[in-house]
């Protein structure tokens, strides 16, 4: 088959410009560290979203419902994607949104005056550019994961955030989860001891969503199957890394220094195919994507964690979610805990009721605060709400983001820096240092809420978000 435009474009992102693995610290005129970084208020903030398939809806549902906050723009490669949000503002009585679509419709809607925030939800090969893009033209971003393909990428996320002074978060939506952030509560606490290991996991069977065609409830002209076509490695390890990463303290008193990374051989997609698309094809393509991707890395502290990819083996979902210490761990799928109470070990697991207990005592201050709410609105039990309200409160109260470009860049630099190790017997890899060296100063990340009566936000007018359910 001949490759698309799209998948060209993605195997020459690849292919083409060498990647660079470290930058001089801070020079030119403009620049400085986002560490940190708060931009000015923005009590009424107009957010742009851009991709409106299977994600993007329930983000539209989710933030329209948030006080002071108005979507002002909407754009999908397709026209009736953009209109059918429209019509539900319009049904729910927001102000009608300015529709763009075709190839290049997100262009218009990132340099239109009336946009603060655009918050893009689409194929993972747009992400970079269409954030860099917003970016240049004056606009904070939130960006779907992974934000960045390549190191390339990575690195121009972070120059222009710097040189624009704009804010790019990726939407790491399980850096909200009530386990992971349960988990950041006791890492803060000292209940792990020393934290010394993570793991971390995206598996899901995504076998029949990647093998479906579009108007059956698959994605966009295939592109994540595409994408695996031609890349191996872990294309998609966000998820289980961002919450470790926040826990040891990553990019803000420790660093990802290296990984070597080694993929199982590719069976599960094209037996799928085989048996499921004979005679189109999908039946005849043999994706480079290995079944099962490992990868190991190791901090500058001396900390590992492991992160697995698998979307091809008939497995249950699992992020695993471990945080393991001198004291203590935490485990997930399911959700696990062991304390050395007496300092001679911990030999079994909690009793699941004083685990969930625990889980109810120590809950992190944003789920007591809008967990009930978050569940009811929805958007992966809930997290996908509290990302969303974070993101807002912060903007619109001028703090710094919970999650930066030097975050975004260093956790999507897993997609490049894998792919390279897995392709070449797992030779070591080494994670560039985005932050220029700001790592050992900055702040760790803290136990974080929001002000919901400040915010004048009346819980009892919420609408359930009925995006899709796929993390
Ligand atoms: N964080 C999570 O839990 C989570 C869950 C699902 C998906 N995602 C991410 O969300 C993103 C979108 O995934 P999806 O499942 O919605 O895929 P999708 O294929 O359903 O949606 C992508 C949308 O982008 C649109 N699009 C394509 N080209 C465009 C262009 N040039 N201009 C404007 N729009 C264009 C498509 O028409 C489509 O509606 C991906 O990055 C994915 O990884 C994240």
């Amino acid at each position: 088959m001949e490759l698309g435009r799209r998948e060209f474009l993605a195997a020459s992102i690849m292919t083409g410009a060498a990647a660079i693995a470290s930058k001089p610290a801070f020079g030119s005129a403009g620049r400085g560290t986002m560490q940190g970084f708060a931009a000015a208020p923005i009590p009424e903030l107009r957010v742009g979203f851009i991709g409106l398939g299977m994600r993007g809806p329930g983000a539209v549902h989710r933030i329209s419902q948030l006080p002071g906050v108005r979507v002002t723009h909407l754009c999908d490669f397709y026209k009736d994607r953009a209109e059918r949000q429209n019509s539900w503002l319009a049904k729910n009585k927001k102000p009608k949104a300015k529709v763009h679509y075709g190839e290049e419709g997100w262009k218009a809607l990132c340099e239109a005056d009336d946009v603060d925030l655009v918050y893009e939800a689409t194929p993972w090969y747009m992400h970079t550019p269409v954030a860099v893009y917003a970016m240049q033209h004056g606009k904070h971003v939130a960006v779907e994961v992974p934000a960045a393909l390549t190191l390339e990428e990575c690195w121009q996320l972070v120059d222009v955030s710097e040189k624009t002074r704009k804010h790019c978060m990726m939407l790491e939506n399980c850096c909200y989860g009530e386990v992971e952030m349960f988990a950041l509560v006791l890492a803060r606490e000292g209940a792990f001891g020393e934290i010394v290991h993570g793991e971390g996991a995206y598996i899901h069977d995504l076998r029949s969503l990647n093998y479906a065609e579009m108007k059956k409830g698959g994605y966009y002209n295939h592109w994540r199957l595409r994408h695996n076509k031609v890349h191996t490695g872990n294309p998609y390890p966000t998820h289980g890394l961002g919450p470790i990463c926040q826990a040891m303290n990553v990019n803000r008193g420790d660093k990802m220094d290296y990984l070597v990374s080694v993929s199982s051989r590719q069976a599960g997609m094209s037996a799928y195919a085989k048996a499921k698309c004979a005679g189109t094809w999908k039946a005849d393509m043999v994706p480079a994507l290995g079944d099962m991707n490992t990868t190991v890395i190791r901090t500058a502290l001396g900390r590992t964690i492991m992160i697995q990819h698998d979307v091809t083996s008939p497995r249950p979902y699992s992020r695993i979610n471990l945080i393991s210490g001198t004291k203590g761990i935490l485990a997930d799928y399911p959700f696990r805990v062991a304390f050395d109470v007496k300092g001679d070990g911990a030999h079994s697991w909690m009793a699941d009721k004083d685990a969930v207990k625990l889980l109810k005592e120590k809950s992190h201050p944003l789920w007591k605060t809008a967990g009930e709410v978050a569940k009811r609105i929805g958007g992966h039990g809930g997290m996908d709400f509290l990302m969303d309200l974070r993101l807002c409160y912060c903007l619109q109260n001028g703090l710094p983001l919970d999650q930066d470009v030097y975050d975004a860049a260093a956790w999507s630099s897993l997609c490049d820096l894998t792919e390279k190790s897995a392709r070449n017997r797992g030779a070591t890899q080494d994670v560039p240092d985005f932050t220029r060296g700001g790592w050992k100063t900055a702040e760790p990340l803290g136990i974080v809420d929001v002000d919901l009566a400040k915010m004048g936000f009346n819980a009892g007018k919420t609408k359930k978000d009925d995006g899709q359910l796929n993390v």
